[in-house]
């Protein structure tokens, strides 16, 4: 059975989608820990209540961030992953931890990237007046929000919508499913990063896989 570390650092509800994933069999995986950089993390008694083993590596303990990043890549290692998953992480990580992890670490971001890398996306979606907005799973390289694209999932922008009600709908709509979606598949060892390109089932990644790819128990 493969390890899975998550790392969180709010509320928990992509941490939460993996989980039920878990119980209902469909990761065949287990997630080993989840790893918070903030102790007032919603996330952590979601993982507490699951029985999962938690730990806090406060980013604020270290002035370098250098340091930060060792301590948490070594408090990651203590539990021999396979897969790291970045669930509503939100630091920024160096390139050395990032190459300690290399093709084994993803990513979810709230929007179509290669639009929007970096905060505030829906407000920006609907600043443009964007027909489509939505989320997309991507393996971590040194480019922030910039790694192979694995999952995107679209969703059509309402006139009505507010950043939060987009928010929510990317959210509840799109990325509790793409995610666990694209966690069981790396469980599956049918995802790998190669010189920089995804492969899936062994053959490159034209484009990143959509919604229509869910498998069933997903969608
Ligand atoms: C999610 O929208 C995720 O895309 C972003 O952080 C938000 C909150 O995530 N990275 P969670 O509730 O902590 O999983």
């Amino acid at each position: 059975m493969k390890n899975i570390v998550v790392l969180i650092s709010g509320q928990g509800r992509n941490l939460q989608a993996l989980i039920k994933a878990q119980c209902a069999g469909h990761l065949s995986a287990h997630i080993a820990a989840v790893i918070s950089n903030r102790a007032d993390a919603a996330g952590l008694e979601i993982a507490r209540s699951a029985g999962i083993h938690t730990q806090t590596v406060p980013h604020t303990d270290y002035s370098l961030r250098s340091d930060f990043d060792a301590a948490l890549a070594e408090a990651i290692d203590r539990h021999q992953p396979h897969i790291v998953v970045m669930a509503g992480f939100m630091r920024v990580v160096g390139e050395t931890f990032i190459q300690r992890f290399n093709g084994r670490m993803l990513n979810i971001h709230p929007s179509l990237l290669p639009k929007y890398s970096g905060l505030h996306t829906h407000q920006r979606a609907l600043a443009a007046g964007d027909a489509e907005h939505g989320a997309t799973v991507h393996f971590v390289t040194a480019e922030l929000d910039g790694g192979p694209r694995i999952i995107q999932g679209a969703l059509s922008v309402q006139a009505q919508d507010t950043a939060q009600t987009l928010a929510a709908r990317v959210l509840h709509e799109i990325e509790l499913k793409i995610y666990p979606q694209a966690v069981a598949w790396m469980a599956r060892d049918e995802l790998q990063l190669l010189d920089g390109a995804v492969r899936f089932r062994g053959a490159p990644l034209a484009a990143p896989l959509t919604m229509q790819d869910l498998e069933p128990e997903f969608r």
